[in-house]
């Protein structure tokens, strides 16, 4: 334990003074002992001949050293291997020996339900052989995969294949890839699977072989993914001008997967929640999760693979811009604002929790223990929105254009985020110095703009302050370069055009001062202003709209995102004044201006999808992000108050319009085979969900239990796919209708020979806010279906209850705490960084009423006392309480 326990700073980093420019490694596969025997070309870097050459390991077990074919001394640590050599170039060879099966990390070479898989980003070589693991060392590899003849019909590695032999009865198939690439970019696979192929032809006429392999019998659950990859390689021609440049492509799904795909160098690994899809077992959303992230690792081979990272602090360089990218595909095939709104949805709850909590670091972080506790939503997806900045400022053509400088000059290259941001200014001539802060500063900016309109000389002025509040090491910030794209509405819904020192403003304007203001002239009347149009910025912001004008916005801002925005402001209206009146005993508010928004929303023809997007309440954790100090018990109490006031308030609509929904879905099944996943369909699906909650709650209110109950069970019998399907199932079980135990049974009967679907109920159980769902949660937990080896069933079911059901996460008999410290003790023994990953929940302490605080408190001490605490738990906890 005290070996680690250090956290790394991205200002020490120092260029490598070894580098391996070309490895040969050859694995004699087994389950328990495989050995691998790396021979590797390394070169010295610097002058200074008595330097030794350190290499990482990660429980090893060192069979052989040799330096140029000569057994040499060395010195073994549980994390490294030193070897003093005094030559300036020289052949390394390292015999190890591991034991995939007994990796339950899955980190390095591991086995996923009887196949061999590999996971090496951030630093799971090290756990493979002794190297020089480190994502600013380039080697081109040569991968032997030698096993039993018969027993891994296929054995993938990056690049072309080149021999496939069989002697004395095993097997070698032998790999090279040509480009140069980190370890960490390193895969291999081995085992039997069901094969799909297609052949896609690049722009330059390019024959490449694009195969995707499957658990066998799973070939047609197959066929979205690997169309997507096709998708994916077209439009990042068409869109960035980038061509693939291999002859072969290759997707692997497996079962055991830490996270949610892997961009290896063409053999991306996925995790088979993001492959394995069918009509019957899969969501609309689940549909869209496949082309996303095929899309998203496919992008990588660009943004990360030939050009990669100097080192981990500049994990946003090859992720927060392949988000971006990948956001841009989907919404070019799909549906722009929905994407939008998702991308909102998660910077607003999960991105803003980080920021606001003890683990809050910049894009570009500069303290890291765990590297695994750093793949956030904050390097992600905020690290998305930094480069939507970029883009919004320079426009599509100038962010090409940087692009295109970025990818020439840094192609075969390992470098920082600076690069990046100097490409974009050099290609473009613009001036973005300033901009860099949103790489180096941490923390939600809150922008507050407040308007002075004059009548008589028709100026209006917006007055605009930034303010970011302090967060761990970074108490003070500097001004970021916010853009804030807007629109001036008169009261009918009108634009105003923007005049500023008489000529026509642009539609963005750039707040990068403390305080500033914008002047408008020949403003006819007071005006609405549509602010952060787009969400511009990921920043929140604050200006005093009256209903009227949150009204106005609704109805006829041109933005779909201010009109999603009217309606969350209202809520989040809502929830100030009554979390105040819950604290002060005063009786709860009626929700007045929602409830005649949400008629207009149901009587207007929006497009469906739409409708239900911006009719959803926003998620309980991300009302939180709104207040600093939270009064858990008010906001649930607000929240369950205002959801039934909307249903009783618009009981007639919703009833109606629940009716037209059923009717349109009945007329629909009576058709086998005319689900699809069109945008029509979906839209049709999504508000019939949220019709099909709100009209069971609305009988339920009225005294109608046997009504609900009934509904809900017809619309799950008349189902064929999974979105409805789990619509009712979901109903019914929050709810607690009569009907829940037919529908669950008859789901447990249909699915429980499929995990992947199973994990369904587990998230449907685990997030409804019942006294009873621990209970449940904790039953499940002995169901054949769930195994705590597996990620995806953690977080189905585990992660599900801890951040996706507060009000039962939260339960003030400390009853969620001590459940889920439980359980990040057990999977501490076997994986830390899933561990880690479900604790996150516990992190806001600070925040939270004493009571609470305080039990969190007691179970992160009782947490540290562990023995073993891997160095994911370790960090997120000691920054907890340094929070404090
Ligand atoms: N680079 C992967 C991505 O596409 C992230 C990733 C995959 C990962 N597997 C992992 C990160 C395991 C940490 C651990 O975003
Ligand atoms: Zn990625």
């Amino acid at each position: 334990m005290a070996v680690s326990r250090q956290e790394k700073r991205r200002l020490d980093y120092k260029p490598p003074l070894f580098t391996i420019t070309d490895v040969d490694l050859s694995f004699s596969l087994d389950l328990t002992k495989t050995r691998v025997v790396q021979k590797s070309k390394v070169k010295r870097l610097t002058p200074d001949l008595s330097q030794p050459l350190v290499l990482d390991g990660d429980g090893l077990k060192l069979l052989g050293v040799r330096i140029n074919g000569q057994e040499c001394s060395f010195t073994e640590t549980a994390k490294s291997l030193t070897i003093p050599v005094s030559e300036k170039e020289f052949w390394l060879e390292v015999v190890t020996e591991i034991s995939p099966a007994d990796n339950t990390e899955l980190m390095g070479l591991y086995v996923s339900d009887g196949k061999f898989c590999t996971q090496n980003e951030p630093e799971g070589f090290r756990r493979i052989t002794y190297f020089l693991d480190r994502s600013d060392v380039l080697s081109r590899y040569t991968v032997h995969i030698s096993a039993p003849a018969g027993q891994y019909p296929f054995m993938l590695s990056n690049g072309n294949p080149v021999s496939d032999s069989t002697q004395d009865g095993v097997r070698t198939v032998t790999w090279k890839d040509p480009f140069p690439k980190p370890s960490y970019l390193f895969a291999l696979v081995a085992g039997d699977f069901d094969e799909l192929s297609r052949e896609f032809v690049t722009r330059s006429g390019k024959k490449v072989q694009v195969r995707l392999y499957v658990d066998r019998g799973m070939a047609p659950f197959g066929d979205a993914a690997i169309d997507s990859v096709l998708r994916a390689m077209k439009w990042d021609e068409d869109r960035f001008g980038l061509e693939y440049d291999l002859s072969r492509f290759n997707v692997v799904s497996v079962d055991f997967f830490n996270a949610g795909a892997m961009e290896n160098k063409s053999l991306n690994i996925f995790n088979s929640r993001y492959v394995l899809v069918d009509p019957a077992s899969a969501t609309d959303t689940d549909y869209e999760n496949v082309l996303s992230v095929i899309g998203h690792e496919y992008f990588h081979n660009w943004t990360g693979d030939r050009v990669t990272l100097r080192d981990w602090f500049q994990l946003s360089l090859k992720e927060g811009l392949t988000v971006f990218r990948d956001q841009e595909f989907s919404s070019d095939l799909g549906c722009r604002a929905i994407e939008r709104l998702k991308a909102i949805r998660v910077i607003r709850g999960p991105q803003f929790a980080e920021d606001s909590g003890p683990m809050a670091h910049p894009v570009r972080p500069d303290y890291v223990m765990e590297m695994n506790n750093f793949y956030s939503a904050t390097v992600y997806d905020k690290g998305a929105e930094v480069i939507r900045m970029i883009h919004t400022i320079l426009g599509e053509e100038g962010f090409q254009k940087g692009m295109r400088l970025y990818i020439s000059r840094y192609d075969g290259k390992a470098v920082t985020c600076e690069d990046f941001v100097s490409a974009m200014e050099e290609a473009t001539g613009t001036d973005l110095r300033q901009f860099r802060n949103w790489y180096s500063q941490s923390g939600t900016p809150v922008v507050t703009v407040s308007m002075n309109y004059d009548e008589r000389t028709r100026k209006c002025e917006l007055t605009v302050k930034q303010k970011t509040p302090p967060t761990p090491r970074q108490p003070e910030k500097k001004p970021f370069v916010i853009p804030i794209k807007m629109s001036l509405y008169d009261r009918q819904g009108n634009r105003i055009p923007l005049i500023k020192d008489g000529v026509p403003a642009a539609p963005v304007q750039i707040a990068d001062e403390e305080s500033q203001s914008w002047l408008f002239e020949n403003v006819p009347e007071r005006p609405v202003p549509a602010l952060l149009e787009g969400f511009s910025a990921p920043v929140k912001l604050e200006y005093p709209y009256t209903e009227e004008d949150l009204r106005i916005l609704l109805m006829h801002a041109e933005d779909p995102v201010s009109r999603y925005d009217a309606v969350q402001s209202l809520i989040i209206n809502y929830f100030y004044r009554n979390a105040e009146n819950f604290e002060r005993n005063l009786p709860f508010s009626e929700p007045k201006a929602l409830i005649e928004a949400y008629r207009y929303i149901l009587n207007s023809d929006m497009d469906r999808r739409f409708a239900a997007f911006v009719m959803t309440l926003p998620s309980i954790n991300s009302v939180i992000e709104n207040f600093r100090v939270v009064n858990l018990d008010a906001v649930f109490a607000v929240y369950r108050h205002l959801r039934d006031c909307l249903v009783i308030g618009l009981r007639d609509e919703i009833s109606r319009l629940y009716g037209r929904s059923l009717q349109v879905y009945e007329e629909r099944v009576r058709t086998p085979g005319s689900y699809a996943v069109t945008p029509e369909q979906m839209g049709e699906r999504a508000l019939a969900e949220f019709l099909l909650d709100f009209q069971a709650r609305s009988l339920t209110l009225s005294g109608d239990a046997a009504g609900a109950a009934a509904l809900v069970l017809h619309h799950y019998r008349i189902s064929d796919n999974m979105t409805d399907t789990l619509a009712a199932m979901k109903t019914a079980v929050r709810y607690g209708l009569s009907s829940e135990a037919e529908i669950l049974g008859d789901f447990e009967e249909k699915w429980s020979g499929n995990p992947l679907v199973f994990d369904n109920l587990f998230r449907a159980v685990a997030m409804a806010p019942r006294p009873d769902t621990l209970n449940r949660v904790r039953d499940l937990m002995r169901h054949k279906c769930f195994d705590i080896g597996n990620p995806n069933r953690v977080r189905a079911l585990i992660g599900a209850f801890a951040s996706g059901n507060p009000e039962c996460f939260h339960a003030i008999d400390g009853s969620g705490y001590e459940f889920l410290t439980e359980t990040v003790r057990q999977l501490n023994r076997t994986n830390g960084h899933v561990a880690a990953r479900i604790l996150t929940p516990m992190l806001a302490l600070r925040r939270f009423d004493r009571k609470r605080c305080d039990m969190i408190k007691g179970c992160f001490e009782k947490l540290l006392g562990e023995p073993d605490l891997s160095d994911a738990v370790y960090e997120l906890i000691d920054k907890s309480l340094r929070h404090l």
